[in-house]
């Protein structure tokens, strides 16, 4: 298939157009000229691209550069790749030919292709449609997508949620008001500050539908249209997808064995959100220091930016002492803690919280009303009382013993398998753990072969947002039955070694 210009001069041309139009990190504008170029069919589907060596010599970029944009377009559909022969414009990628229309325009119609509906996607929509963090990025039980529920108490649940129905209270059938029930805010607040050293006044605490609900929130009302978010990179693909949608500059900041590292940071940008996981990062599985933390709090107090600690597995830590919150560290009010009960209860509770500021709280309470009008009063009621009753204290023991055993099956296993191949980088915390592989090795590959097994371990280099700069396998142990585990573990082993010995000499 021919392409009106030859490729290289179109992307030479697109790429230049997409420099001079924002001020991006190289590999992002590699990535809008290529994909503006594919959904604008200036690229038609099945043309083929030049291979990355040539490219990079003919824009002056790095392999690694171009390799990643490749990585992330292939991740996305954009383009494909067949062995052997090269990579491809997709099929289906592109936006219909719609006689004179603008290309904004021919941008809004590719949802009648691509997804079948009648609506017309607008480009924000466009660029959520094909992101597809879900079925790319979650972290799933190793065997398929069947969570293991078994340890939630059902029973006491059932019985504290058909209590408050039977009480009849009407208020609890109105919308909820002021964020959220009160005594399920004094709760937390009381666990909060005890557990998680957490600096908080019950007027403080706003309940959210979770994180996703509680970061939108926060990029509403403490961002603009193009305001800079600092996300650690790699980084959690719910939080990209959310900051995103409302348009704001993302800058990956690289993570090393101390957590976000902001010298790492593009020199001279000015962070308004600065979006983190200190107590486990996700998905790399390390704890911030205490160097980083008090740095990470200076730089926030001096750009007055806003700093958002997802707190979101702290509670399942299988060694050494809980760490104490960030949130807790700060003496400026510059930290909006977030929580949620997503991985200690059951996901699609779909209760999360955050602590705000005080001088936010009367903000985001009525701002949450306005924007959401958010209800569920009785399921809030019914946790209050598990965790007054205490047992919800009583079911993270439970719960951390649990992971904590099969996670040492899953190290014993991988250790045993791995040898010195993959070395496992994560502490031991949350609900997955971090395999390392050598710099060679593609993880894709791995994952593939894993998942022809029906294992499912994630390839580290997807959850980069800038350049990959390490390889490895992101595993999920929490939710697998114990006795699944040994042959998952296996599975992982069989399909590095597997990679490792087809892998072409580079
Ligand atoms: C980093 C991180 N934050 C938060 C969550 C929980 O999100 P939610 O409360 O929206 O279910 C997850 C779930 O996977 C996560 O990985």
């Amino acid at each position: 298939v021919r392409t009106a210009a030859p490729t290289d001069e179109l992307l030479r041309a697109a790429y230049a157009d997409a420099r001079a139009m924002a001020d991006l990190p190289r590999y992002r504008v590699l990535y809008e000229a290529v994909r503006r170029a594919v959904l604008s069919q200036q690229l038609v589907p099945g043309a083929r691209l030049p291979s990355t060596r040539e490219l990079a010599r003919d824009l002056g970029l790095s392999r690694n550069t171009v390799l990643s944009t490749f990585e992330a377009l292939l991740a996305e559909g954009y383009i494909v790749a067949r062995t052997g022969s090269g990579t491809f414009v997709a099929h289906g990628a592109a936006t219909p030919k719609v006689r004179g229309r603008r290309p904004a325009d021919l941008a809004r119609t590719a949802s009648a292709t691509s997804h079948g509906g009648p609506g017309e996607l607008s480009r924000r929509g466009l660029r959520l449609a094909r992101f597809r963090g879900g079925q790319r990025l979650e972290i799933q039980p190793m065997g398929g997508t069947e969570a293991d529920f078994t340890l939630f108490p059902m029973k006491q649940w059932q019985r504290l949620q058909s209590r408050q129905l039977r009480h009849g209270h009407l208020q609890l059938l109105d919308y909820a008001t002021q964020g959220g029930f009160a005594p399920l805010r004094r709760a937390i607040a009381d666990y909060l500050r005890t557990s998680r050293a957490v600096r908080v006044e019950v007027e403080q605490v706003v309940l959210t539908a979770g994180t996703q609900h509680s970061l939108d929130l926060c990029a509403q009302l403490l961002a603009d249209v193009g305001d800079t978010v600092w996300m650690e990179d790699p980084g959690y693909w719910g939080a990209q997808c959310i900051f995103e949608a409302c348009d704001l500059k993302i800058e990956p900041v690289g993570v090393d064995a101390e957590g976000m590292n902001p010298q790492l940071a593009p020199r001279g940008s000015r962070p308004r959100l600065i979006y983190l996981t200190p107590s486990n990062q996700y998905p790399m599985g390390v704890a911030m220091s205490l160097a980083r933390r008090r740095s990470l709090l200076q730089i926030a107090a001096r750009e007055r930016a806003w700093v958002i600690e997802d707190d979101y597995d702290s509670e399942l830590r299988y060694s050494g002492r809980p760490l104490a919150s960030l949130q807790g560290l700060d003496a400026h009010q510059r930290v909006v803690y977030v929580g949620t009960f997503s991985k200690v209860l059951y996901p699609g509770i779909k209760i999360g919280y955050m602590v705000v500021p005080v001088a936010l709280a009367e903000s985001f309470g009525s701002a949450l009303y306005d924007l959401q009008r958010p209800g569920q009063l009785p399921v809030q009621a019914a946790l209050a009382d598990f965790i007054e009753r205490g047992y919800f204290a009583t079911h993270i023991r439970r719960l951390r013993q649990a992971y904590a055993e099969r996670r040492q099956r899953l190290v014993g296993v991988l250790n045993a398998q791995l040898g010195n191949t993959g070395q496992i980088s994560s502490q031991a915390a949350g609900l997955h753990l971090v395999v390392r592989l050598p710099d060679g090795c593609d993880d894709r590959r791995v994952q593939a072969l894993a998942a022809e097994r029906g294992t499912t371990a994630r390839a580290l280099s997807q959850y980069f947002i800038g350049p990959v700069a390490a390889r490895g396998l992101v595993v999920g142990f929490g939710y697998t039955p114990p006795d699944q585990l040994a042959h998952h573990g296996r599975s992982v082993g069989q399909a590095v070694r597997a990679a490792l010995r087809n892998q072409t000499p580079q």
